[in-house]
């Protein structure tokens, strides 16, 4: 009875059951919603330092790719004990939300982004990062259950401008004058979301099965 507690099965389904809990849930939201945000708005007050702004941008975009990329992963490779990532989402997002506006924050008075004249031609870095800030503000904005609730259908259409963020940072990158090699992996990351979503859409699994009810509720 001992040995069968011990089992590399049963300790995975009790840490699955831990990250799921309300506990580690209230860790996360204090962590996300108080103490990052504080750390980042101290940090722009007290630090000002363009290598760190830039710093943001890069973590914010990693936290964008996390967040677009882990739905139809988990969803392709179809695996129950997997499922609880997809309700980190709306948390991830609000962290790239942060990130994303601690790294622009450096911008505004050196870039002069209050400046329209600043995003002419549109073919600069300055506009397809403003465009994509702009999507992030109403995504943070209707992030909310009372959003939800008086969007009701509608909410997931708005949640669809998430995937635009990732061609206009990819290409606010690009525009960067970044070297060539960048430009190619970047492209190539954007392939691979269409490819990956195209996959989910059409519920082509890992298994070469349907998953269940369930899991599609998610
Ligand atoms: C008005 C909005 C924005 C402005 C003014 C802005 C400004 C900048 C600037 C000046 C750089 C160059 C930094 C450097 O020299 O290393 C940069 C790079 C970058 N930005 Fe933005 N940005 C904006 C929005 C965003 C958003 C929304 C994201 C991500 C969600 C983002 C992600 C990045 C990334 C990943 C880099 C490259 C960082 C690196 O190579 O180290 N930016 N941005």
């Amino acid at each position: 009875m001992e040995n069968q507690k011990n089992t590399p099965a049963n300790k995975l389904s009790i840490w699955i059951n831990y990250l799921q809990g309300q506990n580690f849930r209230k860790t996360i939201h204090i962590i996300f919603y108080l103490i990052i945000p504080l750390a980042l708005l101290g940090s722009l007050i007290f630090i000002q330092n363009y290598r760190l702004n830039s710093q943001f941008g890069e973590w914010a975009w990693q936290v964008l790719l996390l967040v677009l990329f882990i739905k139809p992963i988990v969803k392709i490779i179809a695996r129950k004990e997997l499922m609880w990532l997809l309700t980190y989402r709306r948390e991830l997002g609000i962290l790239c939300f942060y990130l994303a506006f601690a790294h622009l924050s450096g911008s505004i008075f050196n870039l002069k982004i209050y400046e329209l004249k600043n995003y002419l031609p549109p073919n600069n870095f300055l506009f397809t990062g403003a465009l994509a800030s702009l999507l992030l503000i109403i995504l943070y904005l209707t992030s909310n259950n009372f959003s939800m609730r008086f969007l009701k259908k509608n909410w997931k259409r708005v949640q669809y401008l998430s995937y635009l963020v990732l061609p206009l940072i990819s290409a606010h990158q690009i525009l960067l004058q970044k070297e060539a090699e960048d430009t190619i992996g970047l492209i190539a990351l954007n392939i691979a979301f269409i490819i990956l979503k195209i996959l989910e859409y059409k519920k082509i699994t890992l298994k070469f099965k349907k998953y269940d009810q369930e899991s599609q509720s998610s």
